[in-house]
């Protein structure tokens, strides 16, 4: 599925977060009316993807806000699922064989925006 066809989905050159808000914190987790994003810090810079666990289709953060582990991958705290934040591949438990969905970013002055 890709993000456009997620309801609410937002439109090319739509601010997804400030670029302090991934520097400090590493991952901004926010929505656009019914549109579930998160932004995160990688070493290949920000990705972003629906917050959305494909494996049961809910929010990563559903059960509590510690989504970014300390080697840096998203951890779902539904069921322990584990996905390399560069790319949005599912590591471990029920995420392997899945992907994060991601949504295009761009820098725009002091944001990241959907490109
Ligand atoms: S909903 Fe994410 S691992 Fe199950």
């Amino acid at each position: 599925m890709h993000y456009s066809e997620f309801p609410d989905a937002p439109a090319s050159g739509t601010p997804l977060c400030a670029d302090r808000d991934i520097r400090t914190q590493g991952v901004f987790v926010a929505a656009i009316g019914a549109f579930p994003y998160l932004v995160v810090q990688t070493p290949q810079g920000p990705r972003a993807y629906v917050n959305l666990c494909p494996h049961r289709f809910l929010p990563l953060d559903h059960r509590t806000e510690g989504i970014l582990g300390a080697d840096g991958a998203l951890l779902c705290s539904n069921h322990d699922g584990k996905f390399d934040a560069t790319s949005g591949a599912g590591i471990k438990g029920p995420a392997l064989g899945c992907r994060l969905i991601p949504v295009p970013l761009r820098p725009e002055g002091e944001n990241w925006v959907v490109a």
